[in-house]
C-alpha cells in the first residue's frame, strides 16, 4: 500500500507565519507538521509515500528529504492549481498506480497513542473496500466532510460542508482508497467552488453500489487552521514525549514533568515544568518556562515566564510579564525598549496580532 499526502493550502487563517512557510511545515513539539505525519504513515506501515505540494515545493522537499532520515521514501509531484483533494488524486495518479492507498492530508494531525487508527487501516486493508473513511463526532459539523453511516458502519451518504449537517460525524483527514477512486474522480464535476472535491467522488461510489465503510475514532485529532490549533496540538504531542535531557542544566535549575532539552541547549538558574521541550542551541535564562512550551533551535529566552505557547527558531524573549497561548515566529524579538520610553513600541508583520493585558 502507498500513501498520498496533500500538502498544499494557502493556510490564510495562520498568517503572518504562513508568509514565509507552510503551515504543514510550522513545528509542532520542534517538528514540522508533516513529519508527524510522514511518522505516523510509517508507524501504520506505509514507506512508499508522495508529497504532493503546491506553491511551497521547495520549502517541503529542502526540509522532508527523501524521507530516509524518517524510514521512508519520498516521491515529489506537483499540483499546480489547487483544484481539490480529487483533482490532487488526479494528479498523483502517476505515482498510485492501481495500488490500493492511504490519503493523508498534511495538515491533520492524528495522534493515535491508543493504536484505534492502526487498527482502523489494518481492517481496510485487509477487507478493501472501495473507500474506507475514518469519522469522528464533533460538535460543529459544518466546516467538514459530513457522513451518515448505517449502524453496520456503511456510508449512506456523504455531504461537503452542509450548512445543516444531518449527522455530527465530520470525516477526518485520513482516507483509504482502492483503485476504484480513480473512475469516480474522472466521473464527477466541480463543485460550486470550483473544486473537484473527494467528498463528490466518494458519493459517487455509493451511488454507483461500491462498498464506502466508516469507522469511528475518537482520539486525538485536529486540522492545523489557526493558531488556537497549532497551541492544542502541541499540547498534546508534547504530552506523548518522554523526558530526554542532552542539553547542559546548571545545578540550581530545575526540571520536572516530561522535559525534553536537545543537545547544545542550556539552562541557566531556571526552572522548567513540563511537558515542555527546548531546541538545540538555545538558551534558557532566569526564566520559567511551563508546560505546553516548545522553544526551537537558537532560541535566547532570559528573565522571562512563559507557558503554553511555541516559539520558533532563532527568536529571542526578554520579558518579565507572563506570556501564555503565544506563537513567536522565527527571529522574532520581544524585549523591554530603551530606557524611559513612554510606551510600547512594536515592528510588527502584516497581519501579526498582539493581545496585551490591560493593566
Ligand atoms: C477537507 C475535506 C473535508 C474533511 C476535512 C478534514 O476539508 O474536504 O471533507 O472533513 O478536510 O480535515 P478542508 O480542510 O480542505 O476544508
Amino acid at each position: 500500500m502507498k500513501a498520498l499526502v496533500l500538502t498544499g493550502g494557502s493556510g490564510v487563517r495562520l498568517r503572518p507565519f504562513t508568509y514565509s512557510t507552510p503551515k504543514q511545515l510550522i513545528p509542532l513539539a520542534n517538528k514540522p507538521v508533516l513529519e508527524h505525519v510522514v511518522t505516523h504513515l510509517r508507524e501504520l506501515g506505509v514507506t512508499e509515500i508522495c508529497l504532493l505540494t503546491g506553491d511551497w515545493a521547495d520549502a517541503i522537499s529542502a526540509v522532508m528529504g527523501d524521507g530516509s532520515r524518517l524510514g521512508v521514501s519520498l516521491t515529489y509531484l506537483r499540483q499546480d492549481q489547487p483544484l481539490g483533494l480529487a483533482h490532487a488524486v488526479q494528479t498523483a495518479r502517476p505515482f498510485l498506480g492501481d495500488d490500493d492507498f492511504l490519503m493523508y492530508l498534511g495538515d491533520n494531525i492524528l495522534a493515535d497513542a491508543a493504536g484505534r487508527v492502526a487498527e482502523i487501516v489494518a481492517e481496510f486493508r485487509e477487507r478493501r473496500p472501495a473507500a474506507g473513511l475514518v469519522v469522528q463526532k464533533v460538535a460543529d459539523p459544518r466546516a467538514y466532510g459530513v457522513a451518515e453511516v448505517d449502524t453496520d458502519g456503511s456510508v449512506l451518504r456523504l455531504v461537503e460542508k452542509p450548512p445543516q449537517p444531518r449527522t455530527d460525524l465530520a470525516v477526518v483527514g485520513l482516507y483509504y482508497f482502492t483503485a476504484a477512486i480513480h473512475e469516480a474522480t474522472d466521473a464527477i464535476t466541480p463543485s460550486a467552488r470550483g473544486e473537484l472535491e473527494i467528498t463528490d467522488a466518494v458519493q459517487w461510489l455509493i451511488g454507483r453500489g461500491s462498498e464506502v465503510v466508516a469507522r469511528r475514532y475518537s482520539g486525538f485529532w485536529k486540522d492545523v487552521g489557526q493558531a488556537v490549533d497549532v497551541l492544542q496540538c502541541n499540547r498534546w504531542l508534547l504530552g506523548e514525549l518522554t523526558t530526554d535531557v542532552r542539553g547542559e542544566v546548571d545545578p540550581v535549575s530545575e526540571l520536572c514533568g516530561q522535559v525534553v532539552i536537545e543537545p547544545g541547549a542550556r539552562v541557566v538558574r531556571s526552572r522548567i515544568e513540563g511537558p515542555a521541550i527546548i531546541g538545540e542551541g538555545t538558551l534558557i535564562e532566569d526564566s520559567w518556562i511551563g508546560p505546553g512550551t516548545s522553544i526551537g533551535r537558537d532560541c535566547v529566552v532570559r528573565d522571562t515566564y512563559l507557558l503554553d505557547s511555541v516559539v520558533l527558531q532563532g527568536a529571542s524573549i526578554r520579558t518579565p510579564r507572563r506570556l501564555h497561548g503565544s506563537l513567536v515566529g522565527r527571529f522574532a524579538t520581544v524585549g523591554p525598549g530603551e530606557q524611559g520610553d513612554p510606551g510600547h513600541r512594536l515592528m510588527i508583520g502584516d497581519h501579526a496580532r498582539i493581545e496585551m493585558t490591560v493593566a
